[in-house]
């Protein structure tokens, strides 16, 4: 029989809560026929691996690993679209979303023909849990910001648990940003037309095994989503996040110059090399941790990625001077030329560098766990010599 219902759940580093999860959801699910897809970005515990394991001996769980690619948002809408099933779920791996409510927001999403419907963390009846105040105020402020963008008045637009109708999907899908943790806010703000949602009071558990992968760098993330949502159609929000990587980098730039000149006394050109060259260390290492969060570069790939760096941003200030000083010599003002030169060599750093020092990777990360300390009970291997 084809499965009726997927279950995306987003993976990183939960080699822990894989085995648990499944058990939980044997029992909640028990008679529906539903499947699970694990997007697991690379997670350096094994998690993939495990899930393969698994997947080997039932039948309805799957592993889609993304190699060199991060992101909560992106790993739902691939896994959704790498499943045919007419209903989707959304959790997390952790086991903070109370897998029992399930059969509810499946019985809502029919008996009421929604499209969506989402186990809120704020809807009354519901409960927090053990959650930090000050996590509990980063939601709620979270929550008022959404609301303006996902034009419903959602209890929980930040909420990671929810069930919907694949037309839905496929409705939103190439409008949908796919950026940072806010799937959800994601799909009401792609939609062209008010959705049609219910919401079930949820208690958030505490988290079963491993850590918390939302910090405040994520927060940067849910800004961006916002960005894009509201301007991203006129500017790339990234080129953004990289002209403001790069005003910073002017700021690194005057103030090495400053101290080599003034201080110690370098000549002029010395000090301005050395200036040129820590800016621009400066800028790879931000736009590593900022710009390109997802598709952030580690070890070697790191250093490749610098070299790249060094040599696309040397290339951009030959363009930057020369554009600069053409636009001077026709006679045009000074700053106008140099602000031209600027904008240009710009434009050059940022198109070379998200082509090529970010492009798509392709190595897979080292895996430190072995796979053995990991096998569960379901996969031990017995079962694995009986081929068929
Ligand atoms: N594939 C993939 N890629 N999975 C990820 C990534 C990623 O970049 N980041 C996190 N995950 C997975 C985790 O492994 C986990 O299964 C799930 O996404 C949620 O991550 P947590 O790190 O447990 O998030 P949280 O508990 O702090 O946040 C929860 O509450 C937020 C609201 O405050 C989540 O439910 C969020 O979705 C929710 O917005
Ligand atoms: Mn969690």
């Amino acid at each position: 029989m084809a499965f009726q219902l997927s279950i995306i759940v987003p993976t990183l580093n939960e080699s822990g809560n894989v085995q648990p999860l499944l058990e939980k959801l044997d029992r909640a699910l028990d008679g529906v026929a539903w499947e699970i897809i694990f997007v697991d970005d690379d997670s350096s515990d094994s998690t993939a691996a495990l899930v393969r394991r698994i997947s080997q001996v039932r039948e309805n769980v799957r592993c889609l690993q993304r190699v060199g690619r991060r992101g909560l948002s992106s790993a739902c809408v691939e896994g959704m679209m790498a499943s045919s099933t007419p209903y989707l779920a959304v959790m997390d791996a952790d086991l903070q979303h109370d897998e029992t409510l399930l059969p509810a927001m499946f019985h809502k999403l029919m008996q009421e023909n929604l499209d969506i419907v989402i186990a809120s963390r704020f809807a009354a009846g519901s409960s927090l849990g053990s959650f930090s105040s000050s996590r509990e105020r980063l939601s709620r402020v979270g929550n008022r910001l959404s609301r303006a963008v996902s034009k419903a008045d959602l209890s929980d637009p930040l909420s990671g648990f929810f069930v919907l109708r694949r037309e839905l999907l496929e409705e939103v899908v190439h409008s949908l940003s796919c950026k940072g943790f806010k799937i959800l806010l994601d799909i009401f703000a792609s939609s062209e037309r008010p959705l049609k949602y219910g919401e079930v009071a949820m208690r958030f558990r505490e988290r079963h095994s491993g850590e918390s992968k939302l910090n405040v760098l994520v927060m940067l993330e849910f800004i961006m989503l916002l960005a894009d949502k509201t301007f991203g159609r006129f500017v790339p929000v990234r080129f953004i996040l990289f002209v403001m990587v790069g005003l910073f980098g002017v700021l690194v730039h005057l103030s090495v110059l400053g101290v080599c000149y003034k201080l110690l006394h370098v000549s002029f050109r010395g000090a301005q090399t050395a200036a040129a060259l820590v800016a621009i260390g400066v800028n790879f290492y931000f736009d590593n941790q900022f710009t390109y969060r997802d598709q952030r570069l580690k070890g070697v790939r790191f250093m490749k990625g610098l070299l790249l760096f060094y040599v696309a941003c040397f290339v951009g200030a030959i363009i930057n001077y020369s554009v600069a000083i053409s636009i001077f010599r026709i006679g045009f003002w000074w700053p106008i030329a140099g602000a031209l030169g600027a904008v240009v060599g710009s434009v050059w750093n940022y198109g070379v560098t998200s082509t090529f020092t970010w492009g798509e990777s392709k190595r897979p990360a080292k895996t430190n766990v072995k796979l053995e300390e990991l096998a569960g009970r379901s996969t031990s291997g017995a079962e694995f010599g009986q081929g068929s």
